[in-house]
């Protein structure tokens, strides 16, 4: 069976999940449904990060005891999943004993092939980021602090540490890169990582002591194992590593990792490199999103702009935020949320443009043919030509979401329902109930067939509007995936009683 294995980073737990959380979730959902829909074993994951000096200071902060503090958030991110549709097939934390292990014989690997090495760090490091700086990197302000280029606070830090050789590694990762040309994705993010590399690594401290909340070192329990080195390992974690008879092992190496644009260094250097020293293959991809921002501003928690997913779907519905945030912008680009830009798209793409489609040919069939599947009867040009570009949908949209254009894709979808709508306004079906009854009831059909494309395909982006409206053509749960549409459905089959699937948004008075 064909197979694909795709991750969403893994969640701090200092704080609650807010909309870029559900960003990056939602994304990797939309095409771990598309690939079941398309035959595939699919293995998706997602889980949350736990450890490290950021969650320490934000429990001490929240005046938890940090195991209890990163209980409670963990089982919000969960729960932030859960609400977001997203149908990840395990949910890893990094405090749980199997990862443990993973990041314990990952370490014992590396260092019996002489990867990792005991020295001395003294350096820059931005708690908030759980990142090492170069003092080249980093931004000196008029009054002389400094700041990391993300404009995290940094401070100097000196102590013993293990490293791990990220040195050795530049001419492999060059070449690496260049035998795999998509293995990091937007090729603006590829050029910024070969001109990070070309630039020279220097070797990677990966454990502190100044501190207690991670994975103590084996051997050595003075330390504990950098937030990031114990973080990436949840990708083979949860595939079974050290176990290669797990029957998750298989899908290693992951086909790919989504991540926001601020943590590709990570998976896209310092990931390779470490599986590569252990001895195991590196993941297939990684492709990163960009950011968004809210009305026009930097999400924060001192502009109190933070918005929780979780209220917008209790105002709009999940469907249409899962539409607009996909819809709205190019993946990979950053972009801007707005309620007024959510509210057209919902008022305009959904309601209008598909659910008037669907109300129009459900309503007609349920009064001018008994409510039953009408017959395919005679095709005229005009009807096969609708048909031909609809039936075209799954292999377009293949191809759009192999390269994660979501916008490209559903676009494509909009194409095809702007041609029914002007299908079914052109051959006025209403009109040939009295003249040509036959006729009428096979424009009903070509619509219907159409609609079945349409709610098939979009079944990964809006799950639960697609089902009701799959349910309201009578199509059965067996065949709703992609491989069914070769299968022309039975006429006569009662359609229940259409109902409308996208209410308009009103702004509540007052
Ligand atoms: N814990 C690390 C990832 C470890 S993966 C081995 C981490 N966590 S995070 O919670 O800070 O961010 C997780 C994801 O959320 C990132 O992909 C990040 O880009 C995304 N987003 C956080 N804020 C965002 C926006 N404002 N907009 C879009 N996505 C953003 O990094």
């Amino acid at each position: 069976m064909k197979k694909f294995y795709l991750t969403t980073p893994i969640y701090y737990v200092n704080g609650a999940p807010h909309i870029g959380h559900a960003y990056t979730s939602i994304a990797a959902d939309v095409l771990a449904r598309w690939r079941r829909l398309d035959g595939f074993a699919v293995f998706f994951l997602t889980g949350t990060d736990e450890h490290g000096q950021k969650v320490e200071k934000a429990a001490a902060e929240a005046g938890l005891d940090t195991q209890t503090f990163t209980d409670l958030v963990a089982d919000d991110f969960r729960a932030m999943a859960a609400a977001m549709g997203v149908s990840n097939d395990d949910f890893i934390r990094t405090t749980e004993a199997r990862h443990k292990r993973a990041c314990v014989a990952l370490w014992e690997r590396l260092v019996a092939n002489g990867a990792i090495y005991l020295g001395h760090y003294e350096g820059w490091y931005a708690v908030r980021d759980e990142a090492f700086y170069g003092e080249d990197e980093l931004v000196k302000k008029p009054d002389g602090t400094r700041l990391a280029p993300t404009g995290a606070p940094v401070e100097w830090v000196r102590e013993p540490s293990y490293f791990f050789r990220l040195s050795a590694w530049q001419e492999k990762l060059l070449a690496f890169y260049d035998q795999n040309p998509d293995f990091i994705a937007p090729v603006a993010r590829r050029n910024e990582v070969l001109s990070f590399v070309r630039g020279g690594l220097a070797d990677l401290s990966v454990s502190r002591t100044s501190f207690t909340w991670g994975i103590p070192v084996p051997n050595d329990p003075a330390h504990v194992m950098y937030v990031w080195l114990d973080a990436l390992t949840n990708y083979i974690t949860a595939a079974g590593f050290p176990d290669e008879a797990d029957p998750r092992w298989p899908f290693w190496p992951a086909d790919l990792h989504i991540v926001g644009k601020e943590i590709v260094r990570f998976h896209a250097v310092y990931w390779p490199a470490m599986l590569m020293a252990a001895g195991i293959a590196p993941p297939k991809r990684i492709y990163s999103h960009g950011w968004w921002t809210v009305e026009g501003e930097k999400m924060s928690k001192s502009l109190g702009n933070v918005i929780d997913p979780r209220q917008l779907v209790a105002e709009f519905g999940l469907d249409p935020l899962r539409y607009f945030l996909l819809r709205e912008v190019p993946f990979g680009n950053d972009g801007d949320f707005s309620r007024r830009a959510l509210i057209n798209r919902l008022n305009g793409e959904l309601a209008n443009d598909l659910g008037n489609l669907a109300q129009r040919t459900l309503a007609l069939i349920a009064r001018n043919c008994d409510g039953r599947r009408p017959a395919i009867g005679e095709r005229l040009p005009v009807d096969a030509a609708l048909l031909a570009a609809a039936s075209a949908l799954p292999g377009v949209l293949g191809e759009r979401l192999a390269r994660l254009a979501f916008h490209e894709a559903l676009e494509e979808v909009w194409k095809i329902v702007r041609a029914a709508n002007a299908y079914i306004d052109h051959q006025a079906p209403w009109a040939l109930r009295k003249t040509d009854p036959a006729r009428m009831a096979v424009v009903l059909r070509v619509l219907a067939d159409a609609l079945r494309v349409i709610a098939t395909v979009l079944q990964p982006f809006m799950p639960g509007s697609m089902a009701r409206l799959l349910d309201q053509l009578a199509m059965p749960a067996s065949a709703r995936d992609l491989a069914a549409l070769a299968e022309d459905l039975p006429e006569g089959v009662d359609l229940p009683a259409p109902s409308g699937i996208f209410p308009r948004f009103v702004a509540p008075v007052g």
